[in-house]
Parts: structure tokens; C-alpha cells; sequence
């Protein structure tokens, strides 16, 4: 439809209608068995309210959808199609790994080519637009939700974000299975005090600027049509009412011309914040601020058309919030296909094709990161006993916590799939343990936990495990959290597994030290006593569908793992936050003289994690040469820049695929600068003895930064080019900016 029409519609439309518009509610309201993704609490909607709504979502199938459309349309006088929104962060039916382990693959272009699938798969069965990608910057392992992120590196996260979004969106969303991104939470949101959900969020304008906003600006340049506002209080304004982050920053600064939608009921819970008496002073701050729909919540629709009958609210912010909604409809083609994709007979060949599980495969095995490895992996493939142990030893469901459209069904477990894939070996399989206490509440998002032993079985159960270990050549033990213990509302203040897991993993060692680690889990966790009892730890995350598959052929050296971690794994708790692009300090532990007074450092751990971010290893080892820089002096003239070359060869006895890395340190600036910050990578596939050239563009845009004053540009002075296998590569060269 030409705009001029949805100006006139927009014309034309009574207040009620209007602010119908601005409501999103639930597909419960018109199913009886959808997933509620917050708090249900009464809502009070009228039937008037549900009639005139705007969107749904958590609503899905072809046949559904279209019923619901149908009594949408019919129900409103312009008969207005409304938008079908979920949250597909990882896949429909075909899963792929959580948003945390696709970050460890550094491949965008098949995070891209697995939205893209993710779409179709949404998109036939009714959806058109997603609550995806999350792009909150996380450096706090405690938070639940660092799962669906990409991790604590804001250039990495904004390739993986814009890559989903050109997955979704594709170049025009009137495509067939296309699909409108919705960025989130904007902003900072993966920085609660704490890593506690929901908490307030404090960062100076600089660090939000610097390092969290990076992100969500990368995907608003990639043209998603939507952004999320979070819940949190960011300077103790929560972002649903803070007319300097939303109007200021995302539409003025970052020109964000689309669709801003509250979080669930994040309207509402402005009351819960203290900064509004009730609903009409919730709607009244939060329209002002520039959110054009209200989620799961009737402050709107309660409170808009009264506000401007008492002159407290201009209609003209009205008219522009539905407008900008009116208009996202017309890109999605839903006034000319109010069903867009939904199709019955296309979800039954598009949902879980081979197609799509090829992909997810490939980035499944492309996110696994091998931690340890003293030689144990990859195992033999006959004449060997391997004990398989723990509770993820027979379990099917490898699906991140955001996979409620997913079947157990789907999905193999490792005790179906290794002796079919590597049968020349004898096998045994004990779940050892429950993945959490019996009695611990974990529920959410359609599902719950529910233990697999009572008290006393588990008991025998361990004995079981451990027997079988005595016996074996190999013992793997699969261990990790529980889905349930990861994503929303999953905020913990420990980070090591139950303790029965670790009871099973001690027996276990006791009698068979050669002791591989398989871990699920959706966060950075405490390894030091893992680390300590096994000879190879492969990190698997959640991995989704093709989990099992792609952890066997890894096992057993089909897939040599790549890798690399997107978050750090701290030591300590204590260390938290901890992230691999400090500020050096004025006293940096690097640069003390003595060994542990007056400087930065802790009396009882080191300041380093574990495993660092981009630490990875791999089957066969891989060798840097020197760093070379194409000019001594780069000058900041318009289009100057350099290349920066060096030759990686393959020195093992496999091929294998090296992530490279580019990191540079900005020396000197009027304002302190980190120690070093990713600006480039590179995925290279090597044979045994293989050497290539990596090359790197150096630009000064790629200096800039925030400035004493808030400037981002780049200031001249010593920078420092690192390229290696990790963030904690110690050789660099120089360069002089000019
Ligand atoms: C949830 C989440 C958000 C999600 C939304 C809709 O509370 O915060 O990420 O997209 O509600 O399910």
C-alpha cells in the first residue's frame, strides 16, 4: 500500500482503533494453550482492548495464525491485520545453538545463512517478526541471560548482530520467509548489579556509549524494524521512560526511524519503579519517551484517549506512534498478505528439512570450544570400551530455554547416536545423577525440571556411573547446568554445578583418570576442579538439535573443533566482572615491582580468567609468524589505511580451521583506553603443513573513540597491532597515527 493510504488509514481510524494499534498481547487471549513468556498476571483487558490490538505474540502454526488474523480483521472497523511476533532467538523446530556458543563460531555468514533458516521455519508456520537479536553486551557469567547473547566483545557482537538481522530481514521483508528483527534490550541490560535480573544498570556515559550501545547501533544500520526498550533503570531512569536513551540516542542519534516496542509489561512496571503513580502516568511517560507499543500490559489503551480529552497528552504522539506501526505492517505486505507465509502445507516440508539441520550441524560443531585436551581427544574409533556418564549422557532435549516451539522428539541423544555413528567400539551409558536437586523449581516457557532419580536411586545410580567407569578405557563425562537454570529470570550467585555432578565427576576420577569433560551450559562457570580431574574438557554449550551428532563426530576427530570463546570463564566468582578489555590501571599488576602490594591484583586469585575470551584449542596446532605492518606512520587523511600480514601454518597432523585475531591498543588518549580491543578475525582452514597469508585493513575509523569530550574520533599518538590466537597475545608492532 502506498504511504499516502496509511496516512489517510491512520486519518481515518476512531482513538479506540489507534490506540488498539499500540496494544501487543499474548496469543493466549485468542488460544487456549499458549506459552506465556512473563509474569501472567491479571491484566485487565477489555474486550473492547482485545479486539483492537495491534499484535500478538507467543502465538504460532500456520492454521492458528490464520484463525487468529481472521478474528482480528473481522473484529476491527478498518479491519487492520496484526502483527505475529515470537521469540525465535535459536531456531523453530530445528534448533541451533544458543546465541552464546553461534558467537564462539566467529562466523557470521552462517549465523546469517541459520537465520535466514530460522525465518522460513518461523515464517511458514505464521510468524512475522522475531524478538531477535539480542545484543546486550554481558560480562557478568551470574546473569541467566547471557546465554542469548553473543558475548562480552562489542565488535563481535555487532558482526553476530547485524548477521542475524540480514538472516531475518533479507533485503525486503515483502520476500517470502522473511521476517522482521526486533533488536534488544535496549540499552545495557546485560549489566544489572549484581548479574541479578532486572537490576538497576549503572554505566557512566561513556562505557554505554563505548562499549554497550555499539551493538544495537550495528543492527539499527543493518535496518531492523524494530528495537525492544529493557526493563532495567539505566541512571535510575528505566529505559521504557527515558526520553534521552529513546529519542535523543536511538532516534535522533542512531536515526532508528522504525517500531519501538516495550518489554513485557515494562509500561506497567514503570508504577513497580516508582517514577509513575499509576497506569495514565505510565502511558503518559512512556509515549512521551517515544515506545510505540505496549507489551502485555493496558496502560495504553487505558489511559491514552482520556489523556488527550484532559489535554495532558498531545494526539500528535499518538499519530506518530501508530503510524510508524501501520507502517511496519505495510513493509511486512500484511495489509495485501495479512497471513504472509503461514502455510499448513509448506510447514510440513519447510520445518526440520535436512536443509536446515545441514546448517545448524555445521554451526553446531563450528561453536563447540575445546578447553583441555592433553592428547586423550579425539577418542579411538574401535577396539576401545568408553563409558558415557552423567545426565546428559542419554538425554535428548539439547534445546536453549528460548526453544519452546522445539520437540524432544527432534532431537538424538548421545547414547543413540554414538554406537550408530562409531559402532567398532564397546559402549555404556549411566546417567550417574540428576542435572539439579530433586525438588529444585525450575520451570518456565512451557517447560519444568523434573528429576530423573529420587534421593535413594541417585545413590545408586553414582555407584552404577562409577562401576562403569572402573571398567572403561575412556570415561566421558557429560555434565552442565540444566536449561531451565539459564536464560531469564536464571540469575545465580554460583557458578558451579550441583553438587552431585561434582560428587560423580570426583568417583568417577578416582577409579579411571583418562576423563573427558563434555559440559552444557548456557554461561561461563567455575572449571578450576573440573580442570583439575580430566584430560580434555570440550565446552558444547547447549547445542541444539544436531547436538549429539556433532558432539560424537568431534569426539571421535570427524569434526576437528574451532572454537573460540566469546565470554571469559572467570577463576573466581570474585573476579567478576571479568572481560579481557580492561583499562590498564595506574598501578597494573603487568607493570608492579612488588609482587603483590600497591598494585591492581588480589591477595588470593590471579586477575586473569581461566579461559580468556577467544581462547579456543584445536586437534592440530597452529603457528603465528611475525606481524608485519604496511607503513610505519598512518595518517588520519579520509581514505588512508595499511595492512597488517601474517602467516599462520597448520604445524599438526590434521586439518583444522584457526580463528585469527586482530587486536589493537590505542596507546595513549585524553581519555584512558583498554588494554587491547578486537577489531578484526578472520576463520582460516589449514591442511597439515599449510601456511597462509592473513591480512588485515587498518583504518583510522577503526581508532575512533570517545573522547574527553565525547567526541568519537580518533586522536594521534602510538597504537599497538596484536594478532593471534587469543586475547592474551602478548607480541605487537607499532604504528604512529598522525
Ligand atoms: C521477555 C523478555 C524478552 C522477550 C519478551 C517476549 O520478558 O525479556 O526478551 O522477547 O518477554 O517474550
Amino acid at each position: 500500500m502506498e504511504q499516502e493510504k496509511i496516512q489517510a488509514l491512520c486519518n481515518d481510524m476512531t482513538i479506540e482503533e489507534k490506540v488498539g494499534q499500540l496494544l501487543q498481547i499474548n496469543g493466549n487471549y485468542f488460544l487456549e494453550d499458549a506459552v506465556l513468556t512473563g509474569p501472567e498476571i491479571e491484566m485487565g483487558f477489555t474486550e473492547e482492548e482485545i479486539k483492537n490490538c495491534g499484535s500478538i505474540l507467543n502465538a504460532w502454526g500456520a492454521d492458528k495464525i490464520k484463525q487468529i488474523q481472521d478474528k482480528i480483521m473481522e473484529g476491527q472497523p478498518h479491519h487492520i491485520p496484526a502483527i505475529i511476533i515470537l521469540d525465535v532467538i535459536n531456531g523453530f523446530r530445528t534448533i541451533a545453538p544458543i546465541p552464546l556458543a553461534q558467537g564462539c563460531s566467529f562466523d557470521p555468514e552462517l549465523v546469517t545463512q541459520a537465520a535466514k533458516n530460522v525465518a522460513k521455519e518461523a515464517a511458514v508456520s505464521g510468524v512475522q517478526l522475531t524478538f531477535s537479536p539480542m545484543v546486550d553486551l554481558v560480562r557478568d557469567p551470574r546473569w541467566g541471560r547471557v546465554m542469548e547473547s553473543t558475548g562480552e566483545d562489542k565488535y563481535l557482537n555487532s558482526q553476530m548482530g547485524a548477521a542475524m538481522v540480514k538472516g531475518y530481514q533479507g533485503e525486503d521483508l515483502k520476500e517470502k520467509y522473511r521476517i522482521g528483527a526486533c533488536v534488544k534490550h535496549f540499552a545495557g541490560y546485560g549489566a544489572p548489579e549484581g548479574g541479578r535480573e532486572y537490576n538497576a544498570v549503572e554505566l557512566s556515559p561513556r562505557t554505554l556509549f563505548e562499549d554497550y550501545l555499539p551493538a544495537y547501533r550495528a543492527c539499527v544500520e543493518a535496518e531492523a524494524v524494530s528495537v525492544m526498550t529493557a526493563f532495567h533503570t539505566l541512571d535510575r531512569i528505566p529505559c521504557t521512560a527515558n526520553k534521552w536513551l529513546l529519542r535523543d540516542v536511538l532516534r535522533k542519534q542512531m536515526e532508528f526511524d522504525g517500531v519501538l516496542i516495550s518489554d513485557y509489561s515494562a509500561i506497567l512496571e514503570l508504577i513497580n519503579h516508582g517514577v509513575a503513580e499509576d497506569k495514565e502516568q505510565a502511558a503518559r511517560l512512556a509515549l512521551r519517551a517515544g515506545v510505540d507499543i505496549d507489551m502485555m500490559s493496558n496502560c495504553y489503551t487505558s489511559s491514552i484517549k482520556e489523556l488527550i480529552r484532559k489535554g495532558e497528552l498531545d494526539e500528535q504522539l499518538l499519530d506518530e506512534a501508530v503510524l510508524r506501526v501501520l507502517t511496519l505492517k505495510n513493509k511486512l505486505g500484511l495489509f495485501e498478505h495479512p497471513y504472509k507465509d503461514a502455510s499448513v502445507e509448506a510447514e510440513q516440508e519447510i520445518l526440520l528439512c535436512e536443509e536446515h539441520k545441514k546448517t545448524a550441524r555445521k554451526l553446531t560443531e563450528e561453536s563447540f570450544v575445546l578447553l583441555e585436551n592433553d592428547g586423550i581427544l579425539p577418542l579411538k574409533t574401535k577396539g576401545q570400551k568408553i563409558a558415557f556418564v552423567g545426565p546428559y549422557a542419554n538425554k535428548k532435549d539439547l534445546y536453549g530455554v528460548w526453544s519452546m516451539m522445539a520437540q524432544t522428539e527432534d532431537g538424538a541423544s548421545l547414547k543413540e547416536v554414538v554406537p550408530a555413528f562409531y559402532p567398532d567400539n564397546q559402549y555404556c551409558f549411566e546417567s550417574g545423577c540428576n542435572l539439579e536437586e530433586a525438588g529444585t523449581l525450575l520451570e518456565g516457557l512451557g517447560s519444568s525440571f523434573t528429576p530423573e532419580y529420587s534421593k535413594e536411586e541417585q545413590e545408586l545410580a553414582l555407584d552404577r556411573a562409577e562401576e562403569a567407569a572402573r571398567t572403561a578405557d575412556v570415561v566421558v563425562v557429560t555434565i552442565g547446568e540444566h536449561r531451565l537454570q539459564t536464560g531469564e529470570a536464571a540469575s545465580r550467585a554460583s557458578l558451579t554445578l550441583y553438587e552431585k555432578q561434582l560428587e560423580l565427576l570426583d568417583r568417577v576420577h578416582n577409579v579411571n583418570k583418562n576423563v573427558v569433560v563434555v559440559l552444557f551450559n548456557g554461561r561461563p562457570l567455575l572449571l578450576k576442579e573440573i580442570k583439575q580431574k580430566a584430560k580434555a574438557i570440550l565446552e558444547v554449550w547447549l547445542p541444539g538439535t544436531e547436538g549429539a551428532e556433532a558432539i560424537a563426530d568431534t569426539l571421535f576427530g570427524k569434526a576437528n573443533p574451532s572454537g573460540k570463546l566469546t565470554m571469559s570463564f572467570p577463576e573466581a566468582i570474585g573476579q567478576i566482572p571479568v572481560h579481557y578489555d580492561v583499562l590498564s590501571t595506574g598501578r597494573s599488576k603487568d607493570l608492579c615491582t612488588s609482587p603483590t602490594k600497591f598494585c591492581s591484583c588480589y591477595q588470593d586469585v590471579s586477575n586473569k580468567p581461566l579461559y580468556p575470551f577467544g581462547y579456543g584449542l584445536s586437534y592440530t596446532s597452529f603457528s603465528y609468524g611475525n606481524v608485519t605492518l604496511e607503513k610505519k606512520i598512518l595518517s588520519r587523511k579520509e581514505n588512508e589505511s595499511m595492512e597488517a600480514r601474517v602467516a599462520i601454518t597448520n604445524v599438526g597432523d590434521r586439518m583444522g580451521t584457526e580463528i585469527v585475531q586482530l587486536y589493537v591498543q590505542d596507546v595513549k588518549g585524553s581519555v584512558s583506553r583498554p588494554v587491547k580491543e578486537l577489531k578484526g578475525f578472520e576463520r582460516i582452514s589449514l591442511m597439515p603443513g599449510e601456511s597462509k597469508e592473513v591480512s588485515f585493513t587498518i583504518t583510522k575509523k577503526m581508532l575512533r573513540f570517545y573522547d574527553l569530550t565525547m567526541d568519537y574520533c580518533s586522536e594521534p599518538g602510538e597504537f599497538r597491532v596484536y594478532i593471534g590466537a587469543n586475547s592474551e597475545v602478548k607480541d605487537y608492532v607499532s604504528f604512529q597515527l598522525i
